[in-house]
């Protein structure tokens, strides 16, 4: 019976989507368990480039049930759009699965995510602005809706007068904005019902089940590590657990049905959004590695922050989430590089930090520590077995695999389905 977690090991935008590719021939389900459509996992299926932001990207192979765990929150037109463009692409979208259990992004959450990083200012902490924080927030103080509740226009009605009414207020005396008119929403949500009332599972037993039955389940996590509520770098973080455990909350599992967890990595560094990221490059470096790895967000296009490996955070996912194995991703980006820095410990005030800092004003202000390793000039994207790899390439990562302490099973080395070297996965 495995159940496979696929975890990112770093700030997100890993390349988790290529490493579900590779799996999928062999997988039965695969469960999104947190976050909503902040998430964007690009895939290439058969030629063709698949850009997911909720979805999970189990949908795009004919055997596989797609299936939207009770953790993940819920923006009902995003999901419609997105398999609208599925169903005009020729994917059969009606298999997927979504539990009842998992809560609606409602317009008043969208609002509160704009409102509130404008009044932020410079604090603010560059959310996607999909409303994810306000909705997890109304689900921790249990004002949320459900998707189960469009089941039920008295109930959902009821919810949703409770919701507003405070919301409003926010919105109107807090924000000096307009209230939300609840007929409105309604009938707009109303509208979604009939769309996706089919759709609507008690997926809990079903992935139960499909476990005994010894198929394979994957758990397809969104953002990754660092961007964890609980433990990553916080208060720049979703508000989501992204790590394995999280898998198990999010999809309603035990942690006894996880037996594989793969944590996915760059072979370099990137993050979208506010917050201390120690590995930065500067400009120069973190310039070459923008357009090298095309690193653009998925999902709000924004250019993101680049830097070197991060051997002290990478140490820490493959602690948080009990690693099995590791996947390198965009090895031959750095083809650009003829000297490549890697993160091997931070300094503080004098002292070395082999491991995360205990606190936030150290990892705030600690300065990386770099090792220098030799790069290669090589095109590697042709490179398919570990000897068709250049000798430094090996090298970088037997050093990734030794800092971490997580055997490399897989390097990629392009965007295609096949560029990936094989290193015992
Ligand atoms: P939120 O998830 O929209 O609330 O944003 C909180 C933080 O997580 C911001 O720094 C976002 O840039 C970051 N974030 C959210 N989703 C992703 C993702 O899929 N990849 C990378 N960063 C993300």
């Amino acid at each position: 019976m495995p159940g496979i977690a696929l975890v990112g090991t770093q700030w997100g935008d890993e390349g988790k989507g290529k490493v579900t590719d590779l799996l999928a021939e062999h997988t039965d389900l695969v469960v999104r368990y947190q976050g909503g459509n902040n998430a964007g996992h690009t895939i290439v299926v058969e030629g063709e480039r698949y850009a997911l932001h909720l979805v999970p990207t189990g949908i795009l192979y004919a055997h596989c049930i797609p299936v939207i765990g009770p953790g993940v929150v819920v923006d009902p037109q995003v999901l419609l759009e997105e398999l609208d463009t599925l169903t005009e692409r020729g994917i059969d979208t009606g298999k997927l699965l979504l539990s009842g259990n998992a809560h609606l992004i409602m317009p008043y959450h969208l609002e509160l995510d704009r409102v509130t990083e404008r009044r932020l200012g410079k604090n603010r902490l560059g959310t996607t602005k999909r409303g994810i924080g306000p909705a997890y927030a109304d689900k921790a103080t249990r004002v949320g809706l459900r998707v189960q509740d469009l089941l039920d226009p008295k109930i959902f009605s009821a919810k949703l007068e409770v919701a507003l009414k405070e919301k409003n207020l926010l919105l109107t005396r807090v924000y000096g904005r307009l209230p939300l008119d609840q007929p409105e929403i309604e009938e707009q949500y109303l509208r979604y019902a009939e769309r996706l009332a089919a759709h609507i599972a008690d997926t809990d037993p079903i992935i139960q089940k499909a476990l005994d039955d010894g198929k394979t389940v994957m758990f397809e996590g969104a953002q990754a590590t660092l961007l964890d509520l609980d433990h990553g770098t916080y208060p720049y973080v979703t508000s989501s657990n992204p790590i394995s455990g999280g898998a198990c909350a999010g999809a309603g599992v035990g942690p006894r049905d996880i037996t594989r967890i793969i944590g996915i990595s760059k072979a370099y560094c990137t993050r979208v959004g506010s917050g201390p990221f120690p590995s930065e490059a500067d400009p120069a470096d973190a310039e070459i590695l923008v357009e090298a790895g095309a690193e653009y967000g998925t999902t709000t296009g924004r250019k993101r922050r680049c830097g070197w490996f991060d051997a002290v955070a990478g140490r820490y996912a493959a602690r948080l989430n009990t690693l099995t194995e590791l996947v390198v991703t965009k090895l031959d980006v750095l083809s650009e590089f003829s000297e490549i820095k890697v993160c091997v410990a931070y300094e503080y005030e004098g002292e070395r930090y082999e491991h995360f800092p205990p606190n936030q004003t150290i990892f705030n202000k600690c300065e990386p520590i770099y090792e220098l390793l030799p790069g290669w000039s090589e095109d590697i994207t042709s490179a398919r077995k570990v000897e068709d790899l250049p000798k430094e390439a090996r090298s970088y990562l037997e050093t990734i695999e030794s800092l971490v302490g997580t055997k490399v099973s897989w390097a990629s080395v392009g965007p295609g389905r096949d560029q990936i070297v094989d290193l015992g996965g």
